[in-house]
Order: structure tokens, then C-alpha cells, then sequence
């Protein structure tokens, strides 16, 4: 059973997943291993990630691991109709399509969990708190899950302190072969794809207002660095505020940075960071846009209510008309911008994190009875596995500690 918007485009899909199935070689061989030993079998999946192309490859992996997949995407306007359709007709149950309601989003989400999985691997945490709130009498059949991103990670870490979270859940953004990856040169990369392909306007000599230095952060000031613009970074953190200064750039609050940016990056996964106060002190013609997980981030509402007109000034493009006459630009309605306005990370990048998303999810199977914590950190094993397949991949090779070495860096007494 699936529910997607057109069958008929599943050749387009197909083609894509053919794509960055070139691309992926650590998915690649990891399929590989799964058709020999079938981790899987007997068991059903629940995922609930952007519906793309890599994604579906994942898709297709877990599947040949012996999975009976049942597939939703993680944000109404992130999934894509024609990788859908590929899945679909490739026998997998999915539930998604592009620019869903929020109605449609929530019942898409409902049709895996009502599946009955016995595997989670969730983006963002909805699927999770949906299974907790509205179908409490599907947890026993949860051996376990994983959690792509930040946000998500930051909402189970909540769940667990509350004695709420009922099953198993590994935190794969955690592990180092994803986020000093995924976060920093995968967003870095393609919010920049995202935000070019849809404004079709040049970086270098603007300033670019990046909000939070975090993971995510530090690749997109380094990416708008790179494509010649002044960059300035805000934050609530102290020494992450020190670490952008040491980077070369410049730091301020908010407030400052309204009046000078031309385009804006929000990804800190916080909410309100650019509110009324920032709009009314914009320049004409700035550009906003979101990378962090939830679109709470940019005040999108506040915007619409304020302006005097919104209008469609490009292609996923808003124009927002103040009373003054100026205009304020958000691409893809304050959602990620690397997805809604482009096809998201690259996929050797999102080779090594789906990689530990496909490796957990059958270490937490696995490793069924012996779990005792709800909050899984995924183990160092396979975080060192992925780098070492990927290096092996990349054909380089890298030293190895002696004995002697090995017991120097242990000992305490030279
Ligand atoms: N677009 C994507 O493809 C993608 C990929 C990975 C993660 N994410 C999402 O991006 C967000 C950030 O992820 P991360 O891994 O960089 O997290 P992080 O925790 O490493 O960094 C977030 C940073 O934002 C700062 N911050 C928090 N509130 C702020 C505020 N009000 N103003 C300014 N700075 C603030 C924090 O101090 C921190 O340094 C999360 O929502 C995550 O889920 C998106």
C-alpha cells in the first residue's frame, strides 16, 4: 500500500536514486553485506526522513536487508514525488508526497506507525512523539530506533529526562562520522546550492548574517566565506561567539546584524531568531532563509502580518511588502532551505550517515535483549568502521600505533 501524489513519475525517481546510488559506495557495500546476512528479516521499518533521493537508497538497503519498509518524509515540502514513486514501485509502502497540509503530513506519518514497526528511524522526532502520544499501544512491539539530527536528539534527550521515552533510541547525529560531516560540509554546501539555484544572485560582496555556530553554522560561514562575502555570525553561546571571532569573522547581536545583512541564514535550532524587531530595521530587498530542523526560526507568521502584501516574487521565493515600501524576501517559506530549494546534502555525505543509520538500526536488532538505557550512543565500532571503509574507498591509508606507541600514550609514567 503507499499513498504518494503520481506513480507514473517513478521512471524520473529511479533515475535519481540511480544517481547517488553511484555515489554511495559505504551504502553500496553495506547492501551488500545485508543481502548475505539479512538483519532484517521478519521485521518492519518505520522511517520518517526527508524523502529524497539518498534517502531512498537507504530505503532500498534496509529493504534488501529483509525489511518490510514503510516510508514517510520528515517536512511537508522536502519530499520529492518522482523518488517516491520509484519506491513505490519498487514494492515499498510509502506515505508522502510534496507540499502536504498539515493534515496530510500528520496522517502520512500515523500510516507507518499504524504498520506496527518494530525498527524507528526518525528525523526531527516526529515520528517518535507520535507513536508515544497517539499510539502508546504499538511501544511493545519497538525493539528500537534511530535519530538523524539535533533537533530531534534535543527533543528524545527531553523525553528520556522525563521518564517518557519507552523505547531504545540511538542517537546517530551524536557519532563524529556525522555530524563533523553531515552538519559542517553537507550544509555548508548545500544551503549555498539552495540559496543560489533559487535566487539566481551573486554572494560575493554581500553580507551574509549567519545565526548559530554550531556544526551546521561553521559550514555555512565558511561556505559564504569561500563564495566571497562578509560574514557575520550571531550567538548565544560565549565561546562559540569566541570561536567565530577567531575564524575571521565578525560577531554581533541580532539586532545589529538586521541593518547591515543581505541575506540571512538561521540554523540553531532555536526558535524567534529573526522576529518583528529585526524586520522592521531590514534593508530593502534582504533575503531570509531557514537551515535549522523546524521552521520556528525565521517569524514567517509575524511577517505575514505585519507586511502590507505578500506576494510570489520568484520560484519558492515570498516577497513581503512593509509599509515603508520595502520588500522582505524568504525562500522556501523559512523551511531548510538545503531541502526546499534544493535536493540536500550531498550524497557522499549522506553515504556516511546513512551508513550509521543503517549500521545502528541492525546493531540495536542485534543487540535486542541486551539494551538496558533508552538513550543509545552509537558505538564507537561503528563510527570507526564507516571512516575506515571510507578511507579504504577514497584509497588512502593511514598509520597504525606500534605496540610501543599503544602503551606510551597509555601510560602515565614516561
Ligand atoms: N539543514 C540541514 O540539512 C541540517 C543538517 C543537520 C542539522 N540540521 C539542524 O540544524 C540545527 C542546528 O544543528 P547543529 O548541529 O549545528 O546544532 P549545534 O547545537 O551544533 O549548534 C546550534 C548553535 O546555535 C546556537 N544558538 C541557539 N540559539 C540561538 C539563538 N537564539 N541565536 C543565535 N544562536 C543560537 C547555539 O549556541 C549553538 O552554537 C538543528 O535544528 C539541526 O537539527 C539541519
Amino acid at each position: 500500500m503507499s499513498e504518494i501524489r503520481n506513480i507514473d513519475l517513478w521512471e524520473s525517481g529511479a533515475r535519481k536514486i540511480e544517481w547517488v546510488r553511484r555515489n554511495m559506495c559505504l551504502l553500496r557495500s553495506i547492501e551488500e553485506d545485508f543481502k548475505r546476512d539479512k538483519p532484517f528479516s521478519g521485521l518492519k521499518v518505520a522511517l520518517s526522513i526527508h524523502l529524497e533521493a539518498k534517502t531512498a537508497y537507504l530505503c532500498k538497503v534496509l529493504a534488501t536487508g529483509g525489511a518490510e519498509m514503510y516510508v514517510t518524509g520528515s517536512n511537508p515540502l522536502s519530499t520529492q514525488d518522482d523518488v517516491a514513486a520509484a519506491l513505490a514501485h519498487d514494492g515499498l509502502n510509502v506515505y508522502a508526497w510534496h507540499a502536504s497540509t498539515p493534515e496530510e503530513y500528520h496522517r502520512h506519518i500515523s500510516e507507518v506507525i499504524k504498520a506496527g514497526p518494530n525498527v524507528i528511524i526518525d528525523d526531527g522526532g516526529d515520528l517518535v512523539n507520535m507513536i508515544h502520544n497517539e499510539y502508546p499501544e504499538l511501544i511493545p512491539n519497538v525493539i528500537g530506533g534511530c535519530e538523524e539530527t539535533t533537533t530531534g536528539i534535543i527533543r528524545l534527550i527531553a523525553m528520556n529526562k522525563a521518564g517518557e521515552l519507552k523505547f531504545p533510541m540511538a542517537l546517530v547525529n551524536n557519532a563524529r562520522c556525522k555530524y563533523l560531516f553531515d552538519n559542517r560540509y553537507g550544509t555548508g554546501q548545500s544551503v549555498w546550492d539552495g540559496i543560489n539555484r533559487t535566487t539566481n544572485l551573486i554572494v560575493a560582496g554581500k553580507n551574509v548574517v549567519v545565526a548559530g555556530y554550531g556544526w551546521c553554522g561553521k559550514g555555512v560561514a565558511m561556505r559564504a566565506k569561500g563564495l566571497g562575502a562578509s560574514v557575520i555570525v550571531t550567538e548565544i553561546d560565549p565561546i562559540k561567539a569566541m570561536e567565530a571571532v577567531m575564524d575571521g569573522f565578525k560577531v554581533m547581536k541580532m539586532e545589529e546584524a538586521a541593518k547591515i545583512g543581505d541575506i540571512f541564514v538561521t540554523v540553531t535550532g532555536c526558535k524567534d531568531v529573526i522576529t518583528e524587531n529585526s524586520f522592521a530595521n531590514m534593508k530593502d530587498g534582504a533575503i531570509l532563509c531557514n537551515a535549522g530542523h523546524f521552521d520556528c526560526e525565521v517569524a514567517v507568521a509575524k511577517l505575514a502580518e505585519i507586511c502590507t502584501e505578500k506576494y510570489p516574487a520568484r520560484n519558492n521565493i515570498d516577497g513581503y511588502r512593509m509599509s515603508d515600501g520595502r520588500s522582505i524576501f524568504v525562500i522556501g517559506e523559512g523551511r531548510l532551505v538545503n531541502l526546499t530549494a534544493g535536493d540536500g546534502h550531498p550524497a557522499e555525505i549522506m553515504d556516511m550517515s546513512f551508513a550509521i543509520q543503517a549500521l545502528t538500526a541492525a546493531y540495536l536488532v542485534k543487540n535486542r535483549d541486551k539494551l538496558t538505557d533508552k538513550i543509545i550512543t552509537v558505538p564507537e565500532e561503528i563510527d570507526n568502521e564507516v571512516a575506515c571503509r571510507k578511507l579504504k574507498f577514497w584509497g588512502i591509508e593511514i598509520d597504525k600505533l606500534s605496540e610501543e606507541q599503544e602503551k606510551y600514550l597509555n601510560s602515565w609514567q614516561v
